[in-house]
Formats: structure tokens, sequence, C-alpha cells
């Protein structure tokens, strides 16, 4: 448990994975974004996103891990492969935000910071997307603010690294 009052762990981070990897994550459908629904999730591609992230990333002495997948499972795999491994993830699980408790679980047992993001507002959208079954396990959400939000997750990633107590 962080003294912020953050999810409740089993590990924790400290400022040793400074200047470490940061993996980002993204779920079914987002290889078609800059095609998919333009109006709500704009004409960047996932291509355009993760080269704004890996910018933010470098600019704070981090390199950026990404992965796309429309398959739970690999995106399960990939959360166990970042434990000890990654200094944080960042995670835009599509759809599998609103239904995915292996996600939630996966994510529950990673001991660094975790952000989930998404482009658009789930909270202003259909009813099905205002529950996210991650929000609970991860530190905090990037809703709402485009491409921005690739930014704003790296360097929120960046920011709660170091400040977790020591190792215990
Ligand atoms: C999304 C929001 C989800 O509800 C949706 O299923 C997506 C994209 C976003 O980035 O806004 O696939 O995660």
């Amino acid at each position: 448990m962080t003294d912020q009052g953050g999810p409740a762990r089993s590990e924790s981070t400290d400022s040793r994975w400074a200047g470490g990897v940061i993996l980002l994550l993204s779920g079914p459908n987002l290889s078609l974004l800059g095609r998919r629904q333009p109006e709500i999730y704009g004409r960047e591609t996932l291509a355009d996103h993760e080269e704004t992230a890996r910018q933010a990333a470098d600019r704070g002495g981090y390199r950026l891990e990404v992965l796309q997948s429309d398959h739970e499972g690999e995106l399960v795999e990939a959360i166990h492969g970042a434990r000890g491994r990654c200094a944080g993830v960042i995670i835009n699980a599509g759809a599998l935000s609103h239904s995915s408790w292996s996600l939630h679980d996966a994510l529950a047992a990673f001991p660094g910071p975790s952000v989930e993001l998404h482009l658009s507002n789930p909270a202003a959208r259909e009813p099905f997307r205002h529950r996210s079954v991650l929000a609970p396990v991860v530190d905090g959400s990037v809703a709402g603010f485009g491409g921005l939000g690739y930014r704003l997750a790296v360097e929120a990633i960046i920011a709660l690294v170091g400040t977790r107590g020591q190792m215990p």
C-alpha cells in the first residue's frame, strides 16, 4: 500500500528502477488507430502515439518498450514479463479495460507503478465503458486527452518511480 492510499501490493519499487524500461501495452483494435472512428480516437496512428511516448521516456532517461495485441493472454503474459524487469507499465487495454479480470489480476501482481490510459473519455460515452476493472489496481488513469495522454502517462510513471518506499 502506498502512503497515497494506492493499490495494495506485495512488493514495492524504489529508485533503483530509475532510468529503466517503461512498458506501453495496447489492447484490441488499437492497431486500427487513425482509421478507426477518427471522430472519437483521432487521426494519429498507434505508431504516432508510441513515438510521443518514446520521446517522453527518452527525455526522462528511460527506454520505452511497446506491444500491441488483440489477445488478452498475450497482454497478461507481457505484464508477467515486466515483473522485476520494467520500472512501470502503461496500458490502454481498449475494451478489455471494461471486462478483463485477468488483466486486473496481472496488474495487481505488478510491483511497480502502472497507469491506465485512454484516448477518449470513457466516462462520457456509453454506459458499458463507464466501469474500468483495471482502475482499482493501477496507480491512476489518464483519459480524454487524446494523444497528449501518452506523454502524460509516461511522465506520471517517471514521477512515481523513486517516490515509492524502499524494498522491504
Ligand atoms: C479506449 C476506450 C475503450 O472504451 C475502447 O474500447 C477502446 C479505446 C480509448 O483509448 O479511448 O478501444 O481504450
